[in-house]
């Protein structure tokens, strides 16, 4: 018997992740972010990683035509970041600090690491597509992450 969608749920929201905002733009330069802790490394050599992006999303379709994204890595002061890039807001850039990088794309303030890439290959997953992405540029600052853990954030000195 498949396993049901509470009990999926509840076994995925006890794995802990750190929390990205993944940016792109499209066809008409408008921005888009997107809050995503499904992000993963995948390949050293060439170096590679992976986002899963739901296919309903206005991020997936940027990405779909763009070819490059942007993983901002969120430091523990930017819950409020990721609640923004989580919801249906018409401008989640208003009042966000950024500057502009790979393609044009927002490279958000203050992150954790900054992760410029070009997409390679994308598959399907369901109802989200694996994007993976060849990491142009990588900025490691200092500072400690924001995680998430059972539906909730968590800090890793608490
Ligand atoms: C902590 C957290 C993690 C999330 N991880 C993902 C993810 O990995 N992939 C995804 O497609 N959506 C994820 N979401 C949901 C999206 O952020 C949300 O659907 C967003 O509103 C989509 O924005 P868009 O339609 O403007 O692109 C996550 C949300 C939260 C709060």
């Amino acid at each position: 018997m498949p396993v049901s969608s509470e009990e999926f749920r509840a076994a995925l929201s006890r794995f802990p992740s750190g929390v990205t905002v993944v940016t792109s733009r499209d066809e008409e330069n408008r921005f888009h972010g997107i809050t995503v802790s499904a992000f993963c490394s995948l390949s050293l050599e060439p170096p590679r990683v992976l986002v899963c992006i739901e296919k309903t999303t206005g991020s997936h379709e940027a990405l779909l035509w763009s070819r490059t994204f942007v993983v901002n890595f969120l430091s523990e002061g930017q819950r409020e970041l990721s609640e923004r890039f989580a919801s249906q807001l018409d401008d989640k850039f208003d009042e966000v600090e950024f500057s502009t990088g790979i393609d044009g794309i927002p490279l958000l303030s203050g992150c954790l690491v900054t992760l410029e890439c070009r997409i390679t290959n994308s598959f399907d997953g369901g109802d989200h597509s694996i994007f993976v992405g060849e990491v142009e540029t990588a900025t490691v600052n200092d500072g400690d992450p924001i995680l998430y853990f059972r539906g909730d954030y968590r800090s890793i000195s608490a």
